[in-house]
């Protein structure tokens, strides 16, 4: 436990920052170059614990892998090379880590268990065994498979056709990469479209993937190749310097560098719906995804609804979201977005709680959140409950309060962003 205490600032924000690298595609940079043939290099990788997680995951499996900071260098020797660990697999904090590795694991030659921390423990995993089980899998663990720890028995899988029950691109990942190690075609259909990383970086590495409306399919028993990767930065990290900016007056901030993937960008959409002023320069492609510098200056906002096809776009926002409707004239509505009780906490439960204590209207529903701006924050004790967006959201929010913040823990914060409270205070000067 690390407590934090912020005290209120009363002056705008200024400056200029390099926002980390984004988390879902460090993961996926590692997975990939692991299981690929020859010397895959990754740029401005995520060096945070969840991507650490998954760094170690594999050099227990006999990987090679060098790190200098966020250059990563990744000696593959294909999937088949990979050797079975001796010791549980630990997955921390790290959903990603552990719904895209099951996938990757049930197909292989071997025996592994995993665990987590006591965030992940709590996570359902029977979204991903479900369907690797109707592939074959052999996958047991506490609550029917449902929760880790898990064992996986790893061996032949076939191919199935796979109607995505929820909208979650770690579903979506987990099936097709097991797919992968499958015989035939694996194809699986989303409800509404999520990130696509998982898609576009496999053909980075050389594999097939076919996209027809909704199905994407992908022919199993594909070999990858190794290639070089540059990681843009998060979107998801990004978001809450563009909520600082938007809700101190008189802020302006330049976020350097960020991914701007339309799978992702739904918390610009929603600014600009609210009013802010924010645009994007340099804009580029860079190693396959689009990036750009976003520029955003302080204005009066309003409120706006957020739902249906939107939601994935920006499923990990919505906390710091939450906060910036708090500082909107009139009620923001969020909806279609069950999936947050499920995240590293019950992000409607834990963002209802925090924002209530700390002086907003807030509504919790079913499936989203009900928010009465605009409000005068006060100070207060709040958690964080082992989640780093809410710990990073009430530090923001501790920016427009009128007395101090005392947060029970920080220490989640280092799984998506290590050095938070370093940009924080360069903007603050
Ligand atoms: C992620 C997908 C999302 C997101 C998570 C990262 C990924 O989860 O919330 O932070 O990298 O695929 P779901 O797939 O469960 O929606």
């Amino acid at each position: 436990m690390k407590e934090r205490i912020l005290q209120p600032i009363n002056r705008p924000l200024q400056g200029t920052i390099e926002v980390p690298g984004d988390k879902s595609i460090s993961h996926r940079s590692i997975m990939f170059g692991s299981i690929a043939q020859g010397t895959t290099t990754v740029d401005h990788f995520l060096d945070s614990e969840d991507c650490m997680r998954t760094i170690n995951i594999f050099r227990a499996m006999g990987v090679t892998i060098e790190q200098q900071g966020s250059s990563i260098t990744i000696h593959g020797k294909g999937s088949q090379s990979l050797t079975e660990p001796v010791e549980p697999l630990y997955f921390g904090n790290s959903g990603t880590t552990a719904r895209l590795m099951l996938g990757i694991l049930a197909g292989l030659p071997m025996f592994t268990t995993l665990y987590g921390d006591i965030s992940l423990t709590k996570r359902p995993m029977n979204r991903v065994v479900d369907p690797l089980r109707l592939m074959g899998a052999s996958i047991a663990g506490r609550s029917q498979g449902n929760y880790l720890p898990l064992a996986v028995d790893g061996r032949r899988l076939k191919s199935i056709y796979y109607h995505l029950p929820v909208k979650s691109a770690q579903v979506k990942s987990a099936v097709l990469l097991a797919g992968l190690f499958a015989e035939g075609i694996t194809t699986v259909t989303e409800i509404s479209p999520t990130r696509n990383h998982t898609e576009s970086m496999l053909r980075a590495f050389g594999v097939e993937l076919n996209k027809n409306g909704s199905d994407i399919s992908i022919h199993g028993k594909q070999a990858l190749t190794a290639t070089d990767i540059y990681v843009p930065g998060d979107i998801s990290s990004a978001a809450f310097f563009l909520v600082a900016a938007a809700i101190v007056p008189d802020s302006q901030l330049k976020l350097l560098h960020v991914g701007l993937n339309e799978t992702r960008t739904g918390i610009m959409d929603v600014l600009l719906a609210m009013g802010a002023d924010l645009r994007i320069e340099e804009e580029q492609v860079k190693g396959g995804e689009r990036i750009g510098n976003i520029i955003i200056r302080y204005q009066e906002l309003t409120a706006t609804t957020i739902e249906g096809e939107m939601v994935p776009r920006l499923i990990d926002e919505i906390p710091i979201i939450a906060l910036l409707a708090t500082q909107a004239e009139g009620t923001t509505v969020i909806k279609d977005a069950a999936e947050l009780r499920v995240k590293e906490t019950d992000r409607i439960r834990a963002v209802t709680e925090t924002l209530t204590k700390l002086g907003a209207s807030v509504e919790e529903t079913e499936d989203g959140l009900i928010i009465h701006g605009k409000t005068q924050l006060h100070g207060n004790r709040v958690q964080s409950y082992h989640d780093h967006r809410m710990a990073m959201m009430a530090s923001i929010a501790s920016l427009v309060a009128t007395s101090e913040i005392a947060i029970d823990d920080i220490s989640p914060i280092a799984t998506s962003y290590p050095r938070f409270y370093d940009d924080l205070n360069q903007i603050v000067q």
